[in-house]
């Protein structure tokens, strides 16, 4: 059975010359971590891809020394915890999958990482899918541990709804109500799927610009050089 159709919503990020909110990411980023990081991974997300997109590096390193890693094997053929570097990815919550079905009722939390990618709909659905828990319709019977929502696909979800207004504190004073962080961190999930989105734009309109100059020169080469012929 299909989930609802999300509704389009007009991302800033959507059109052929727009990049990222940036004030977004950095909000959304804060949303993952004070909430979604508790079940879901972001294993492909190393603390350093977020320098000079979300935060500054010394904020990167702060945050990222506040993580302790396992390493090694040392000289002695020991393992050893020290301080999180900027080339460290994102801590996962549980060490495997089984670990992270035992802390979900035996639901698996998936990685957060390509979800934008990986779930048609992308951003529409995963705003729609965060902010459309609802109560179950008449006559349909949920398992023990699973919650409504129309736009999962069957209905029956294990993830509970996580945001609730007020849940966590914005330190650019947004006032951060369950729309404005499903927003949030759809936007930075977005970037997370596609960190060289933003690049990518810019170099097409580098590209645009280049190729239009060369046409126009070639233009006028051509009327300059055949001009006496003609
Ligand atoms: C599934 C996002 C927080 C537990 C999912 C899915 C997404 C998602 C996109 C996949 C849905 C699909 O398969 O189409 C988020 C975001 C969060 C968040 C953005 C933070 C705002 C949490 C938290 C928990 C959790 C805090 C645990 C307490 C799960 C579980 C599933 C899931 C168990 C699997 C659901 C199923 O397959 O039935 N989440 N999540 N999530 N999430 Fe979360």
């Amino acid at each position: 059975e299909e989930g609802l159709h999300p509704t389009h919503y007009p991302w800033p990020h959507s059109g052929p010359f727009e990049t990222y909110d940036h004030g977004s990411i950095r909000r959304g980023y804060q949303v993952y971590r004070e909430v979604c990081s508790a079940c879901h991974s972001l294993n492909r997300i190393a603390w350093r891809n977020l320098v000079g997109v979300s935060h500054t590096v010394d904020e990167v390193k702060a945050m990222a020394e506040e993580v302790e890693y396992t390493d090694g094997p040392n000289d002695e053929g020991e393992m050893f915890q020290r301080p999180g570097k900027l080339a460290d990815y994102m801590p996962p919550p549980y060490p495997n999958d089984e670990a992270a079905r035992a802390g979900n009722g035996g639901g698996l939390p998936p990685d957060l990482s390509l979800m934008i990618k990986a779930r048609h709909g992308g951003a529409d659905y995963i705003y729609s899918l965060l902010t459309g828990y609802v109560d179950p319709p008449a006559g349909v019977k949920l398992a023990e541990g699973m919650n409504y929502n129309p736009y999962f696909p069957g209905g029956g979800i294990a993830m509970a709804r996580v945001l609730f207004d007020g849940l966590v504190e914005y330190d650019d004073k947004t006032p951060a109500t369950t729309s404005q962080m499903a927003k949030d961190v759809t936007t930075f999930l977005s970037w997370a799927a596609e960190p060289e989105h933003d690049e990518r734009k810019k170099m097409g309109m580098q590209a645009v610009i280049i190729l239009s100059a060369m046409f126009a020169i070639s233009i006028y080469v051509k009327k300059f050089k055949w001009a006496p012929i003609k």
